[in-house]
């Protein structure tokens, strides 16, 4: 046992567990079989996104006991604690969607409620699925209290005649069977064996993209995202992430010790360089919100113009979370940038060191194949670029990871349709032409409400063959898993009458990867014009309730569609109270 000896006189929890005042709450403690030496000790909040909606979350209340065995072996009192989730995979396509991003918030605020309301000194938060990696790291940063966080894993590949197989080909399965080229037996073989096991899904989508930002920005142990869910050796990983938060107290090292300016930028290159998704540029933002560093959708664009795209991994490339840990994992990718001098390796990490003294452990190197060597990168520039013009003063967003340079340039008329139902409709019908852009919009997260994403609609285009000859716009967002020249985060939003409320069928919109650009062929008198003419923000069905009150919330896409001022505008940081 690492005992240490313990000063609780500027720790949170002396509030509930000194003096004779606090004898009420210590019978409860004792209550829970908490020893009187326990009591004394520092508390440890271990936070899980544990419940049964989804494989992404059900491995992380096994991993969860292991953890507070690591705050036990550090001298530490761990309190385990389970916030909520939703599920893109499963909310995905339905009005269940419009819950999701509201559900990052929800998750950072329960969480920082749950530390606030029982004084705990520390926190080790463990998540499984998109938003709620994102919403463990706000919560950590906004209390400021020592913090590790911990991947609950990806899930492992399905197998079908000899290949790997993903949620993504279901998905993508669906067009083809409305295509007619797909039977309704080959989709019932495909469904039954594309999710083989507890874990988050398997390719660089938003939760195994936000995984490597754990480790980039240095919340998370070193190589800890890498194992799949499955894997019993998960709990080495788990362990030491106990031990470390008890190093963090002792040593007063803090989530915003770690999260800077230069750890968001490490965090920007490795989603750049893997071909990470484009919800990176809603959740950087958001977590530099809870820091009150200035760190926009632009920023995180800036970053990925000048970073080379190495890493192979679907959907854009080949290989799943599971090929990138057997061959070093985001250790080995962060040593090819530091070899190009694009990581900052004086930042802060989860373990008390610095990530270059880390690194320096790390033995691997490229292997060529899942990793490429970055002097001889897949492509120059990274997987996700930013663009802005007259379409979207401020800015939006597009995953160019394997598409060659002559597909990053789209010119076409705009057929626009006011919701995601509507466009899915219309795709499902085939009522569009080749070489239309299609606008969706109405989806962005005020308006919504929610910022739902459109995999629905982009997954039945790829499996219609129509992913390269069709462009998609919209102020909501895209998954992941999504393929073809799909632009999201296009703000402002429709209901703050941003260009995109204004445009009708017919326009003619330029989208340029390369340069940047996304326009519309409209004068600036025009869009005044049109904007004069707007009848305002089309009403949604939510007039109450949870969406609702996210909705009045909501700031902008830009800025990480927060729903507080953050940490420019707070009074007191909660480990100091
Ligand atoms: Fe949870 Fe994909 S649905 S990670």
């Amino acid at each position: 046992m690492l005992k240490r000896p313990v000063d609780k006189s500027k720790l949170p929890s002396r509030h509930v567990t000194e003096g004779p005042a606090r004898a009420p709450q210590r019978s409860y403690f004792y209550a829970m079989g908490i020893t009187e030496e326990e009591i004394h000790q520092p508390w440890v909040g271990v936070a899980t996104c544990w419940n049964e909606a989804a494989p992404c979350n059900i491995a992380l209340n096994r991993q969860a006991q292991v953890v507070k065995q690591g705050v036990k072996k550090g001298g530490g009192t761990p309190r385990e604690f389970t916030t909520i989730t939703v599920t893109d995979g499963i909310a995905m396509g339905n009005e269940g969607m419009r819950s999701s991003l509201a559900s990052r918030d929800a998750i950072a605020d329960t969480v920082e409620l749950t530390m606030r309301g029982h004084s705990y000194d520390a926190l080790v938060g463990l998540a499984g699925c998109d938003k709620s990696l994102p919403g463990m790291m706000m919560a950590m940063v906004r209390l400021n209290v020592p913090s590790v966080f911990i991947y609950g894993g990806s899930i492992l590949p399905g197998r079908l005649d000899g290949k790997d197989v993903t949620v993504q080909d279901v998905f993508e399965a669906v067009g083809k069977h409305q295509a007619g080229t797909m039977s309704d037996a080959e989709l019932e073989i495909l469904e039954r064996v594309a999710c083989p096991s507890s874990g988050a899904c398997g390719a660089q989508y938003t939760a195994n993209t936000m995984a490597c930002v754990s480790e980039a920005i240095g919340l998370a142990l070193m190589n800890s995202s890498g194992a799949p869910a499955p894997y019993e050796s998960r709990d080495q990983f788990c362990e030491a992430s106990g031990v470390s938060v008890m190093n963090l107290i002792e040593k007063n090292i803090r989530a915003r010790d770690v999260v800077t300016r230069k750890s968001l930028e490490n965090a920007a290159r490795v989603v750049a360089c893997t071909g990470g998704s484009t919800n990176a540029a809603l959740h950087l933002p958001a977590i530099a919100n809870e820091a009150g560093i200035d760190f926009d959708l632009f920023d995180v664009a800036d970053i990925m113009r000048d970073t080379p795209y190495f890493v192979n991994l679907r959907p854009g490339g080949e290989y799943v979370a599971k090929d990138l840990y057997e061959v070093g994992g985001v250790p080995v990718v962060m040593k090819e940038l530091s070899k190009a001098g694009l990581l900052h390796e004086d930042c802060m990490t989860a373990s008390g060191r610095t990530l270059g003294e880390e690194l320096e452990d790390i033995k691997g190197e490229a292997d060529g194949r899942v990793i490429h060597p970055v002097s001889t990168p897949l492509s120059k520039t990274g997987g996700v670029v930013g663009l802005k013009g007259n379409l979207a003063p401020e800015g939006a967003i597009v995953k160019v990871a394997g598409m060659t340079e002559a597909e990053q340039v789209f010119t076409g008329p705009a057929r626009v349709f006011e919701c995601e139902e509507d466009a899915f409709a219309a795709v499902k019908a085939r009522e569009y032409q080749e070489g239309e852009v299609i606008v969706i919009r109405n989806e962005g997260p005020m308006g919504g409400p929610g910022m739902r994403e459109m995999l629905a609609t982009t997954a039945a285009l790829s499996g219609q063959g129509m992913g390269k000859k069709i462009a998609l716009i919209t102020d909501g967002r895209f998954s992941g898993a999504t393929r073809g020249f799909c632009v999201g985060h296009v703000g402002p939003e429709a209901a703050k009458g941003g260009p995109i409320a204004l445009l009708k069928d017919g326009d003619q919109i330029t989208l340029n990867a390369v340069t940047g650009e996304i326009s519309v062929a409209l004068s600036d008198d025009e869009l005044a014009q049109r904007k004069a003419d707007w009848k305002g923000p089309r009403e949604t069905l939510y007039a109450s309730g949870a969406i609702w009150k996210y909705a009045q919330l909501v700031g902008s896409t830009r800025l990480g569609a927060v729903t507080h001022p953050g940490a420019k505008a707070e009074r007191h940081v909660y480990a100091d109270l």
